[in-house]
């Protein structure tokens, strides 16, 4: 199968009728595995907007089209977002049940004017005041972790830095206990692969159980930060909101959210850091670069993100038929716009296949959503992305990517390499030359 966009049913090279290609897509293997913006190059070029048979949804792939579906969140609901992409079986539902699963609307997949009312009414917390404050913290946890591996030679940065780091952070922030993490990791893992993946019926019922435990424990964690009515963070804080106005902060909103913003604040800002060193290690000119002037980090973290985004699709559902890149859609059609395609869009982006941490319009990229939805965290992920590539490039500017296959779990919307193995020469460490 070629990862340069070819067609995945002609092995031969030739060229393939865009209606052969748009049958033939799979965002589950293949291409868009491999490189999700590479394999919908020719959607971009020839048709921008297609029905995927396979995945019973339309596929949104030029960058003009993504934003005005993302500008325009009545006539494109958001209300699908958090579906289950492959439905569940009926044995997965059962199973689901017997944990009185019932997650529902959070920020993310509400409709107006809910949506709004309860974002304003929990908006304060991202305030840039509020997060200069976490800006240490951040620091601190980062330069522990170096310390713990810098003689080392060799780490998953993956595994030693960036898994960690953003969950205790994603943790603070939120106010939720950190003793948990080694079972938030797979729970965070189920959620996703229930959420945006296609697992087998068997891998469905054990998917179940997982996020069905998940549910159960957001339920017990808020109930523990209940009998804190004073406790600090964002789910404390919602807790509040919730007893004041039940009616814009209601208990499903706390519920599904609890379960939802762990993986929204935390897998996001880990897979996004991940792709930034794997992108800046393979263009190593650019690499150096940011070690020799670390005033080109903001740029650089910017272009990573378009270049190699965390979250690569997202999804909406018409509320009327309507038409756009020339298509008609019907009411109820399912949308996914694929964020990553939209960010190498030659249309916008001049080259937008190349990586440039110089880009004038780098900070254009739509992985953190656009408009009324558009992501609430955003300013955290960025402040995580710059204070790593700062610490790293300035006590490892040697670092270099080991030979390795890179792994990623099979799903349409969140990305980044499952490990990432770093080498270095200890003894070439600029502080052991210059402590
Ligand atoms: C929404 C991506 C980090 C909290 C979103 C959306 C995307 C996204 C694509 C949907 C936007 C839309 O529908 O227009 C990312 C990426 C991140 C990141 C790529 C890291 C690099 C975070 C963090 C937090 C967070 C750290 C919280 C601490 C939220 C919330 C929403 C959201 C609450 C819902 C906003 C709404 O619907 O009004 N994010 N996110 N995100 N994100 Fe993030």
């Amino acid at each position: 199968q070629s990862s340069q966009g070819g067609c995945p049913v002609h092995h031969s090279g030739g060229s393939c009728p865009a209606s052969e290609l748009a049958a033939a897509f799979d965002p589950f293997e293949g291409p868009y595995q491999v490189d999700p913006a590479e394999a919908l190059r020719w959607s971009r070029d020839q048709l921008p907007v297609f029905y995927s048979p396979k995945l019973g949804y339309w596929i949104v792939s030029r960058y003009h089209d993504i934003k005005a579906v993302f500008r325009d969140n009545v006539l494109y609901s958001p209300r699908n977002a958090l579906e289950k992409i492959t439905p569940a079986t009926p044995e997965a539902m059962k199973v689901l049940e017997s944990y009185g699963y019932a997650m529902n609307r959070t920020l993310v997949n509400e409709d107006e004017p809910a949506h709004m009312e309860r974002r304003r009414a929990l908006l304060e917390h991202f305030m840039p005041e509020n997060l200069e404050a976490k800006q240490e913290m951040i620091r601190r946890l980062t330069r522990e972790k170096i310390d713990g591996f810098i003689d080392r030679g060799r780490v998953d940065l993956v595994e030693d830095m960036l898994y960690e780091v953003p969950l205790t952070i994603a943790l603070h922030f939120l106010g939720v206990p950190e003793d948990e993490i080694t079972r938030l990791r797979s729970f965070a893992v189920a959620h996703a692969v229930n959420t945006w993946g296609r697992p087998t019926p068997d891998q469905q019922i054990e998917v179940a159980h997982a996020v069905g435990r998940f549910w159960q424990y957001a339920g017990e964690v808020i109930e523990k930060m209940r009998a804190d009515p004073d406790g600090q963070g964002w789910m404390h804080y919602t807790l509040r909101k919730n007893a004041e106005i039940p009616e814009v902060v209601t208990d499903s909103y706390v519920h599904s959210m609890m379960m939802a913003i762990i993986v929204a604040a935390h897998e996001t800002t880990s897979l996004a850091s991940t792709n930034m060193f794997k992108t800046l290690l393979t263009h190593r000119e650019a690499w150096g670069d940011v070690c020799a002037d670390p005033s080109l980090i903001p740029n650089a973290v910017e272009e990573c993100l378009r270049y190699a985004g965390a979250v690569v699709a997202w999804r909406r559902e018409t509320t009327a038929p309507t038409r756009l890149g020339g298509v008609d859609l019907p009411e109820g059609a399912k949308l996914l716009i694929v964020q990553a395609s939209g960010n190498q869009d030659e249309r916008h982006f001049e080259d937008g296949d190349k990586f440039d941490i110089y880009r004038d319009n780098a900070v254009d990229h739509l992985t953190f959503g656009y408009g009324s939805h558009q992501c609430m965290g955003k300013n955290i992920g960025r402040m995580e992305m710059r204070i790593f590539l700062e610490e790293v490039t300035r006590r490892l500017p040697h670092l270099r990517l080991a030979e390795q296959e890179f792994t990623y779990l099979p799903n349409t919307s969140f990305r980044g390499p499952n490990d990432l193995w770093v080498e270095w020469d200890p003894e070439q460490n600029p502080e052991r030359a210059n402590p």
